[in-house]
């Protein structure tokens, strides 16, 4: 094979977003030859030159494709993904990988003994330079034990008519969750690919505070890690201007990310060494400013499908091996799961006991969205 096949299941934003990296010819030896949609009214601009299936499960089976893109709601990526890598084809799944850790669990090991199909994620954040040289510094020691990390993400702001754009959003039932299963599965993945999954958490959530929802727009969340680091995280929907500061600070020093800038604060002699050895009551280690010099380039969607392409082709490296996308979903689950049980919790997540109680929110659930969306002006009244 030298050119694969693909098909798009799912053909809303996200879903004719990548079709366009194919009409612009970003993506090299692969060709979009396939979509799917449940409703009609998205296939529309596809019937001329592709083929168009109104079910996942027909696309799969159609012969059409090598490989296929789901961009479908949350819920769906689990049966749609295990479907297709069981049909034999590739599979890229847009984040989250699943709603939450057991369906993870069922998507990961529909691959297992399928490891000649291509599992891939669209985590595109992971394609920053700038990310991709804080997790070198990281596992090269750059910044010594980390002991505590900081993510002030507020910068997801999103509208009530954003939440109005499709049924299936914001609600425990569509999408299993808010902020954190939406915007954050990419903050969440990238806390766990630079510190690892933490061991306790503690979260706090906000349900419905600025929009006319039932899930969560706002969200306090503490981290505690293996080694004894302490983490906050911090991210909401509702806020304007926000912000976007990641602080990680380490027995060698401490980096800052604010909306793009780095510094980089370099400890002369690491501050546990120093801390132990100094006569100096109230001394503090000499520090450098280093330049962390960056590869120009941004975060790209089209060098996530080309790795995908590329790795079915030649064998390359994939950037996300999907198994990896568990652990967000694990994060972002065990701070709803501390939030609706007022507790701290321990990871792993028991997997199990939260598809439970995210069931029983569902079937408890009386929200409306259209009820809340028609009374959505009485909201403001509320903050002053
Ligand atoms: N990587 C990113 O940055 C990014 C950005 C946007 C969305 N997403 C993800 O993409 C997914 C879709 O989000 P969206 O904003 O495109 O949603 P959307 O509502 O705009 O589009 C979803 C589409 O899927 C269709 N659909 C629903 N169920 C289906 C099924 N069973 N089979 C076939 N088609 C079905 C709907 O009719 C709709 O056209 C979500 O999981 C979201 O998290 C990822």
């Amino acid at each position: 094979m030298n050119e694969v096949r693909i098909g798009i299941i799912g053909m809303g934003n996200i879903g004719n977003f990548h079709a366009n990296h194919f009409f612009k010819g970003l993506i090299k030896r692969a060709r979009l030859t396939a979509v799917a949609d449940v409703r009609p009214a998205a296939l529309e601009r596809y019937r001329n030159d592709y083929k168009t299936f109104d079910s996942s499960g027909a696309l799969i089976r159609s012969g059409e494709v090598d490989a296929v893109i789901i961009g479908t709601p949350h819920y769906d990526h689990t049966a749609i993904g295990i479907d297709a890598l069981e049909q034999g084809l590739h599979v890229m799944v847009e984040k989250p990988i699943s709603v939450h850790k057991a369906d993870c669990e069922r998507l990961i090991a529909a691959h297992r003994g399928r490891e000649a199909q291509v599992f891939t994620a669209d985590f595109q954040m992971r394609t920053s330079p700038t990310y991709q040289r804080i997790k070198r510094l990281i596992d090269g020691g750059e910044l010594g034990e980390i002991r505590r990390v900081n993510w002030i993400i507020t910068c997801w702001f999103r509208s009530n008519a954003y939440y109005a754009s499709s049924e299936w959003r914001a609600t425990w039932g569509g999408e299993g969750g808010g902020v954190l299963l939406n915007q954050c599965p990419h903050n969440l993945d990238l806390m766990q690919f630079f510190f690892g999954l933490p061991s306790r958490v503690r979260g706090f959530c906000n349900w419905g505070k600025y929009h006319p929802i039932e899930v969560e727009d706002e969200v306090t969340a503490y981290l505690e890690y293996p080694n004894g680091a302490t983490g906050v995280f911090i991210t909401t929907t509702g806020e304007a201007p926000g912000s976007d500061r990641l602080e990680i600070a380490g027995d060698q020093g401490k980096l800052i990310l604010e909306n793009g800038a780095r510094t980089f604060t370099r400890n002369e002699i690491p501050s546990g060494k120093f801390c132990r050895e100094t006569r100096d009551l109230f001394g503090v280690p000499p520090v450098w400013n280093v330049q962390i010099p960056v590869p120009t380039g941004g975060i790209s969607h089209p060098a996530m499908i080309q790795n995908f392409v590329n790795a079915i082709l030649d064998g390359e490296p994939l950037i996300v091996r999907a198994e990896e996308g568990i652990r967000s979903i694990e994060l972002a689950n065990a701070i709803l799961y501390s939030a609706w049980t007022g507790a701290t919790v321990d990871l792993p997540l028991d997997g199990a006991a939260y598809e439970a109680a995210l069931k029983q929110k569902i079937a408890g659930s009386t929200f409306s969205k259209t009820v809340a969306q028609a009374t959505a002006g009485d909201m403001e009244k509320s903050f002053h």
